[in-house]
């Protein structure tokens, strides 16, 4: 894993953002896992800029989200397919019909769940899998005790992702209670991870994502585990990191950073 550090939210959405058109630059016909959440926003509309003023290409691409409400039509404001359409797709040049999300309006959930995860083997698999990290700890909605091997599954949410997530709808009592979500096991095959955390409210969740032991009870920490993670982060979200010093020289020295600098 490595760590970069960048002092503001938006020198740290701009990186990752960069990051993201770079892989899509070398891979035109990339499959991006994508992440929703108002930490992506900005990462977005850099990417919308991107196309607009330096002609970055999404023809070929490939996307699969990792999550959605259930119950929620795709046109509702709140729901993963609307915020996707809104901040990425409406503004680039992406065949809508290779983005995938799961369906929360499914009959059958569990049939819905897998055939998303078939359809991800389909393609190939994920390239680069974007992620952000709830308070709780989560990747995607994959709450407490989520299975480290879990597949995309329909989840109950907690009282702690309810409260920070239903703000954004118009009656917070409208929230869903549960989502499908990419399991971790399905996100730890992605092959590479790219974790955006912004803001104070994240730094303690960020320290133990990153340094703290591996356990279900957060999810995150599951990152851990996999061979190919960046993490980035803005300076109010890594003041609990111990390991600072050391995140910080391997960002002005090594030669695979250097583009960035
Ligand atoms: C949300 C989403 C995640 C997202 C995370 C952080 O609820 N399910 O995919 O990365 O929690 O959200 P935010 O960026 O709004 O803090």
């Amino acid at each position: 894993m490595q760590v970069v550090i960048r002092s503001t939210k938006a020198d740290a959405s701009w990186l990752v953002a960069h990051m993201v058109a770079s892989a899509i630059r070398e891979n035109p016909s990339i499959v991006l896992g994508l992440a929703t959440g108002r930490t992506m926003e900005r990462v977005y509309e850099k990417l919308v800029q991107m196309h607009k003023e330096e002609d970055l290409d999404f023809s070929l691409a490939r996307t699969f989200n990792l999550d959605e409400y259930i119950g929620l039509q795709p046109d509702n404001v709140n729901s993963y397919r609307y915020y996707m359409n809104h901040h990425l797709f409406d503004h680039i040049n992406i065949d809508k019909r290779n983005t995938f999300l799961p369906d929360g309006m499914a009959e059958d959930l569990g049939v819905e769940c897998g055939h998303y995860e078939k359809m991800i083997k389909k393609l190939g698999g994920i390239d680069l899998q974007l992620l952000g990290i709830g308070r709780a700890g989560h990747i995607g909605f994959n709450e407490p005790l989520s299975a480290l091997q879990s597949r995309t599954r329909d989840k109950s949410l907690t009282p702690m992702t309810i409260s920070e997530n239903s703000g954004e709808f118009a009656n917070p009592a409208d929230m869903p209670r549960r989502a499908i979500t990419m399991g971790v096991g399905t996100i730890l095959e992605a092959k590479r991870l790219l974790v955006l955390v912004t803001g104070g409210t994240k730094a303690e969740i960020l320290a133990k994502a990153v340094e703290g032991p591996i356990t279900s009870m957060v999810s995150a920490t599951a990152i851990q585990l996999h061979g190919n993670v960046q993490v980035v982060a803005s300076d109010s979200a890594a003041t609990l990191l111990t390991g600072r010093e050391y995140y910080d020289w391997i960002f002005d020295n090594e030669p695979e950073w250097a583009e960035y600098r």
